[in-house]
């Protein structure tokens, strides 16, 4: 595939495709249970397809609930035998050890998150990669010294826990969730979803290399059914789940009245907010980072953005421009900005999104770039014009699609920006500083950027108010989930 030229400002970029020889895909993979690769019990498997080319590229193991059950014997093993005794130095080792091998092995990493997901190169090679590993390093430094993060509280591990991802940063969300577990001296049973599992297991293989205690790391691979087992098997002392808010929902009413912890990351839209003395071109730039970056498949995405008036007709012609030369193509090319939208359904959900937003009567821009002829591709859009009561303003659509609105005065816009179920981040471009401090105080958002967006540290708590969920993943808060104290 050759990406296409997007604007008559621009010239066409020679393609430069990074390349897949080094990239080893086995044709099957079975559970990562007690240290191995095993059949499943069910025997049966499933495709995982390359996004933008509709190609399979494995049969992957469908866990059932007798799986399931072997994933959590297995880590109740490793837990009661060897994790819990291990001296938590000797435990640093080994998530060390893991950090190290992702580093060496990231290209390859980065071309199967690529592959599996549809996310450009450039993104999982500069970002998911790379900072995956930093979160192994990170907390791999607390795992000898949680009684100096938490003095005079006798942090306690709280056995085995499950773990839940999505599908928008596959291996860096397995490593969100492994890390800190592994930190606190409990023992995973992790499941990616079902579009993305790839590197998940290849993490297995890499956890195996690295000769982690049998069991202490299970990673099974299935659809909602096989969380469904998972959450509410008896040995599963704590939840941790990123995903939809309906499955965040379903989980809380599934382990009330039990002694589950449990940790919520759930859905969001972010209020963008650019005041009139914002520095616009970089404001600009923040605005296609916030909904652009990974297709709009971020849970804390600018999707909603709102301009100070006297500026909006400058930020939308130049939005409009920068749109122009985005790249929309082969995920696998170094010149790609937005590559496939991750699976067929969630396709099909941003097409029913622009739909309401066309029959609501809202203005629509889209950039003139020619998407691919195969595979699940989408325009970056903009909708102009739109009103608080706008489904395009209130839902989440988790695609590159930008709802604006204008406003005037500050109470005005705090008022917009928190007029949502949802409360996961938000954004502010300003050349004040009072100013960031005020909104950073009234914005009902868990991560509140300024003057830049989508930034991410291991060392930064990040996590929601309202319906985006509850806990916080990332620093030291990362590490009281997984906490008894
Ligand atoms: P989902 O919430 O259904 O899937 C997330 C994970 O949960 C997957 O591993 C899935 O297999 C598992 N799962 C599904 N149903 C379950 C159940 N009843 N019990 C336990 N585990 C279950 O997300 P989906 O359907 O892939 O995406 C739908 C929408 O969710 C997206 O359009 C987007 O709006 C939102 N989403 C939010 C994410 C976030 O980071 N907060 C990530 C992915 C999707
Ligand atoms: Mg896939």
């Amino acid at each position: 595939m050759k990406p296409k030229p997007t604007s008559e400002f621009i010239w066409d970029y020679a393609p430069a495709p990074e390349s897949t020889d080094h990239v080893k895909i086995e044709s099957r993979y079975g559970l990562f249970i007690n240290g191995k690769f095993v059949a499943p019990k069910s025997k049966k498997y499933f495709g995982t397809y390359n996004p933008a080319t509709d190609e399979k590229l494995a049969d992957i193991a469908e866990a059932n609930a007798a799986d399931v059950d072997l994933a959590f014997s297995a880590a109740h093993n490793a837990y009661e035998k060897v994790w819990k005794k291990m001296p938590p130095k000797e435990r640093a080792k080994y998530i060390f050890r893991i950090a190290r091998v992702i580093q060496e092995r990231a290209r390859e990493l980065s071309v199967i998150e690529s592959m599996d997901g549809g996310k450009p190169i450039r993104e999982s090679r500069d970002f998911d990669i790379p900072t995956a590993a930093n979160h192994f390093f990170y907390y791999a430094g607390w795992a000898d010294k949680l009684d100096y993060a938490f003095p005079n509280r006798k942090p306690k591990s709280l056995g085995v826990v499950a773990q839940i991802i999505p599908w928008n940063f596959p291996l860096l969300m397995a490593a969100w969730k492994i890390a800190p577990a592994l930190a606190t001296g409990n023992t995973v049973v992790l499941k990616p979803a079902e579009s993305t599992s790839l590197s998940a297991l290849k993490l297995a293989e890499i956890i195996r290399d690295c000769d982690l205690p049998p069991g202490v790391v299970n990673i099974i691979t299935g659809f909602a059914d096989t969380g469904k087992a998972m959450v509410t098997h008896p040995q599963a002392n704590k939840i941790a789940f990123t995903g939809s808010t309906d499955v965040g929902k379903y989980i809380q009413k599934a382990t009330a009245g039990t002694n589950k912890k449990l940790t919520l990351e759930l859905g969001g839209k972010a209020a963008h907010i650019i005041f009139d003395d914002a520095p616009i071109n970089q404001a600009v730039e923040g605005i296609v980072n916030g909904i652009f970056f990974n297709q709009g498949h971020v849970c804390c995405a600018g999707s909603r953005l709102f301009l100070q008036e006297n500026v909006a007709d400058e930020v939308i012609r130049k939005l409009k421009d920068r749109m122009k030369t985005l790249i929309v193509g082969d995920p696998l090319d170094k010149n790609t900005d937005i590559g496939a939208i991750n699976n067929k359904q969630q396709l099909e959900k941003i097409n029913k999104y622009l739909k309401i937003g066309l029959e609501e009567g809202l203005e629509i821009y889209q950039s003139d770039c020619v998407l691919p002829k195969k595979g699940c591709f989408c325009k970056p859009t903009l909708f102009l014009n739109v009103a608080q009561s706008n489904r395009i303003m209130q839902e989440e659509i988790f695609g590159p699609v930008l709802a604006i609105q204008t406003f005037r005065t500050i109470e005005e816009v705090i008022e917009k920006a928190n007029n949502t179920p949802y409360g996961l981040s938000a954004g502010v471009w300003t050349d004040k500083g009072a100013k960031i401090f005020h909104l950073t105080s009234k914005l009902k958002a868990g991560v509140v950027w300024a003057n830049t967006y989508n930034k991410f540290d291991p060392t930064s708590p990040f996590g929601g108010y309202k319906e985006s969920g509850f806990g916080r993943e990332g620093g030291l808060h990362g590490l009281m989930g997984y906490l008894d104290m």
